[in-house]
């Protein structure tokens, strides 16, 4: 293979409706801070589709982390369970309130939180468990959720891989007290960097406009609740410019194509694959008979790190950009100095070994082809 052929990157954003119209439409309207126009279309519509009681549209995920960090309105010392093999900010928005992180692992198959091994880390100083659909496959809901229930601990679900995925036909993000969503440029559906709080109670709805406006009440003055606003809570800023909302409401509209994309880009990696690869010791996604998936990433996981650092470097040679994905919170310098001592062997091998393979909309199908044609010459199939 030529190393002049164009580079195949990992990630790709690309407009897919009417993002330009919709952002030129925000600034005629002359809102082009937070709650305007377009996060309500994109809340409402998030609220019917995911069929949950509200949502509130924030500038990243991390922001609806931190408020339901905040809504939790843990002591310090509280526990919060979570995967090892997660993102920072799902252990750090825990943390920024005086949470102590306990890292759980995950299963070998899905990469998910280990609901067999759950029920041993809560004790009596547990606030809540979060998950985390790892790669949009559903984590096992009914197990954690009656787990989460029987303890009187909350339930929280990140869902920022897993936008319109499903667990026995129920959308993911339905199921935890709160749940959030990431529309970072890496997503499937973005508007660069955007996010989304999912929640079902009137009480949790009131108090997240308020944390998400620094705390003051001026929601209830734009309801004619109140004459003036003023500072009544804990708070920070975490609302969504309208024009990325604007943006994002035109990625949403767009969902089912988008789904429809990703899936035969799934498929074809998946068609090439299986079987072949896993002969060659390495292992597959495993997406479990009743849930759905919307098709985030195509992972793999090499035999060991040696031979993952040399498929990385030989796919970068013939211009093929593959990248791993999340070190183990358990054994990071932030996690040590928080205390974790247990280890989570299943994360620390997937942290080594996982590679995600170049994924995205327009994928096109020649330059898919030419991933894996190299994918399977690495591994002389
Ligand atoms: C599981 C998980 N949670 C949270 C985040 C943070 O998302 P954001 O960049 O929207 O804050 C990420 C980022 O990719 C993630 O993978």
């Amino acid at each position: 293979m030529s190393d002049k052929k164009r580079d195949i990157s990992f990630n790709h954003s690309q407009l897919v409706g009417r993002e330009l119209d919709y952002m030129r439409e925000a600034i005629d309207a002359e809102h082009i801070s937070g709650e305007g126009p377009f996060a309500h279309r994109c809340a409402d519509l998030l609220r019917r589709e995911l069929g949950v009681g509200a949502a509130v549209v924030t500038s990243s995920c991390t922001a609806a982390l931190e408020m339901t960090a905040l809504l939790l309105e843990a002591n310090p010392g509280d526990e919060v369970i979570l995967p090892a093999y997660t993102f920072v900010s799902t252990a750090n928005a825990f943390v920024l309130r005086g949470l102590r992180p306990v890292f759980a692992d995950v299963r070998e198959d899905t990469l998910n939180i280990d609901e067999t091994r759950l029920a041993e880390l809560v004790n009596e100083r547990t606030r809540a468990i979060v998950v985390v659909h790892y790669s949009g496959v559903g984590c096992e809901m009914d197990r954690i959720s009656e787990l989460a229930r029987s303890r009187g601990v909350e339930l929280i679900e990140d869902n920022a891989h897993g936008l319109f995925g499903s667990y026995r036909d129920r959308p993911l993000g339905s199921f935890g007290r709160w749940a959030t969503l990431s529309f970072h440029e890496t997503k499937n559906i973005t508007c660069g960097e955007g996010g989304a709080l999912l929640l079902d109670r009137e009480d949790d709805l009131r108090r997240a406009e308020i944390l998400r406006d620094k705390g003051t009440n001026r929601q209830a003055l734009f309801r004619g609740e109140v004459d003036k606003y003023t500072w009544v809570d804990l708070g920070s800023s975490y609302s969504l410019s309208d024009l990325l909302a604007a943006y994002l409401y035109a990625q949403l509209e767009q969902r089912e194509s988008i789904t429809r994309k990703r899936r035969a880009i799934w498929e074809t990696y998946d068609a090439a694959f299986r079987g072949e690869l896993e002969a060659c010791g390495v292992r597959l996604p495993y997406v479990p008979p009743h849930c759905v998936q919307p098709y985030h990433m195509y992972w793999m996981r090499l035999p060991d790190g040696a031979t993952r650092l040399r498929f990385i470097e030989a796919m970068k040679r013939r211009g093929i950009h593959c990248v791993t994905h999340y070190q183990p919170l358990n054994l990071s310098a932030m996690g040590r100095r928080l205390g974790a001592d247990r280890p989570c062997p299943v994360t620390e091998a997937a942290a080594d070994t996982l590679v995600r393979l170049p994924f995205y909309n327009e994928l096109a199908r020649a330059d898919q082809e030419r991933v894996i044609e190299e994918t399977l010459s690495f591994f002389a199939v």
